[in-house]
C-alpha cells in the first residue's frame, strides 16, 4: 500500500535549515533536477534523496522541515504531481525528466514522465523557465530572470515584493501570448502559475525577517538567483517563521484579472477565454480538473494500479474535502 501521507510537523517556527546535517552538494552523474526551484534546493541540500526520485512522503516532510511550506498546500501539491507524472505502482516521481529509476510502465496513455511533462502540472509562462515550445525547457533561463530583475528594480526598488509578484506574472502571461502561438493558461496551470509567483515570495525569504507577506515582504535577487539557478540555501538560512502557502494569492491575481484561456488556432495574440472555469478560488474546478485529468490518463487500470490510483485520489481530495464531494471514478477499496 501506499504509505499515508506524513502527518503535520510538531515544530512550526523557524530554525536554520542550512545546517551541518544538510550542505549542498553540486549534482553527481545520474541526478535529476527539474522545473521547481524549491523541490530541487530541498534535493540538494539532502532533504529530499540528491538523485531527484522521491516519494510523495518524502516531498511532503522535506517540503514542511526545508521551508515551512503550510502542510496542505504540500499534501496537495504533492499527490497532484505523483498522480499526473509519478509511477502509481512503485510510488516513486521524478522531479525532473523522465527516468527508469521510477520502474517499469503501466500501460499508455499514462505517461510517468516526471515533472517536466508539460501541460499536466508544468506549464506556460513560468518566472524562470522558458515555454516548452520554445525547446530548451530544463534550464534555467537567464533571460526571463534578467525580467525578473527589471521588473523588481521598476516596481519593488531592486526587490520582489507582492507588487512586482502581481505585474511579473501579468507581463508573463501578456509575454506568452505575444510570442507563443501553442500559449495554454488553462486549469491548473492558471493556478499554479499565480502560486508560484507567491510561493517565491512567501518562502525564499529568510524566517528571521518578520515582515509578513501582505506587509511588505521582500526577496533580494542574490536570494532569488540562489533558489532559482542554483537549488541553493543562502548561507544560515532560516525557513520562515510559520507554515505558509498561497498567501498573496488573490492580491496578484485582483491586481491585472486575467481569464483562463489559451491563443486559438496556434496564433500569437488571439487569446480566447476558456471555458469552464472555477468562478472562485477555493472552489472545485481544480480538484474535478485533476481527477478528469488523471482519468484520462488511466482509463481502463487493474490490480494494485487501480487500488493505487483510488488510495492516491483520497490524499489529492485532503484539501478540498470541506468544500467539495470526493467523487470515485474507479469505486472504492
Ligand atoms: C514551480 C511542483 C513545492 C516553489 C514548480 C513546477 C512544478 C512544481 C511542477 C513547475 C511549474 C512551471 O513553472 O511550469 C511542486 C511540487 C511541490 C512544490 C509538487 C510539492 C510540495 C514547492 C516549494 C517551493 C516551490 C516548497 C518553494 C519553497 C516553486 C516556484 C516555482 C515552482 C517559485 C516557479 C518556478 C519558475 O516559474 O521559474 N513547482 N513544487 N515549490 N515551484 Fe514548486
Amino acid at each position: 500500500y501506499p504509505p499515508s501521507p506524513p502527518t503535520r510537523m510538531a515544530y512550526n517556527g523557524t530554525k536554520l535549515v542550512h545546517d551541518e546535517a544538510h550542505p549542498w552538494k553540486p549534482l553527481m552523474a545520474g541526478d535529476i533536477r527539474g522545473p521547481c526551484p524549491g523541490l530541487n534546493t530541498l534535493a540538494s541540500h539532502g532533504y529530499l534523496p540528491r538523485d531527484g526520485v522521491v516519494t510523495p512522503a518524502q516531498i511532503i516532510t522535506a517540503a514542511q522541515e526545508g521551508f515551512n511550506m503550510q502542510y496542505d498546500a504540500a499534501v496537495t501539491a504533492t499527490y497532484a504531481a505523483m498522480l499526473v507524472d509519478g509511477n502509481l505502482v512503485t510510488n516513486l516521481l521524478s522531479i525532473g525528466g523522465k527516468t527508469k529509476k521510477t520502474g517499469p510502465d503501466p500501460p499508455k496513455p499514462a505517461i510517468v514522465r516526471g515533472l517536466y511533462t508539460h501541460d499536466v502540472f508544468e506549464g506556460n509562462a513560468s518566472m524562470t523557465r522558458a515555454d516548452t515550445f520554445f525547446g530548451d525547457i530544463p534550464g534555467f533561463n537567464h533571460t526571463l530572470f534578467d525580467q525578473m530583475v527589471d521588473f523588481s528594480n521598476r516596481y519593488g526598488d531592486g526587490y520582489y515584493n507582492l507588487t512586482v509578484a502581481a505585474e511579473y506574472r501579468y507581463h508573463l502571461i501578456q509575454q506568452s501570448i505575444a510570442t507563443n502561438p501553442n500559449f495554454s493558461f488553462i486549469l491548473p496551470r492558471y493556478f499554479t502559475g499565480y502560486g508560484e509567483s507567491v510561493l517565491a515570495l512567501n518562502l525564499f525569504v529568510d524566517g528571521r525577517d518578520n515582515t509578513t507577506v501582505l506587509g511588505g515582504r521582500k526577496l533580494d535577487m542574490a536570494t532569488a538567483l540562489s533558489f532559482f539557478r542554483d537549488s541553493r540555501f543562502p548561507p544560515d538560512f532560516h525557513r520562515v517563521s510559520s507554515p505558509t502557502g498561497s498567501e498573496g494569492l488573490r492580491e496578484i491575481m485582483a491586481a491585472h484579472p486575467v481569464r483562463p484561456g489559451r491563443n486559438l488556432d496556434g496564433k500569437i495574440n488571439n487569446y480566447v477565454v476558456h471555458e469552464p472555469s472555477p468562478s472562485e478560488l477555493g472552489g472545485c474546478g481544480l480538484y474535478n480538473h485533476f481527477v478528469d485529468k488523471v482519468v484520462s490518463l488511466y482509463p481502463n487500470p487493474k490490480g494494485i494500479l487501480r487500488r493505487n490510483l483510488i488510495i492516491n485520489l483520497h490524499y489529492f481530495y485532503g484539501m478540498f474535502k470541506n468544500s467539495c464531494e470526493e467523487t470515485f471514478p474507479y469505486g472504492r477499496l
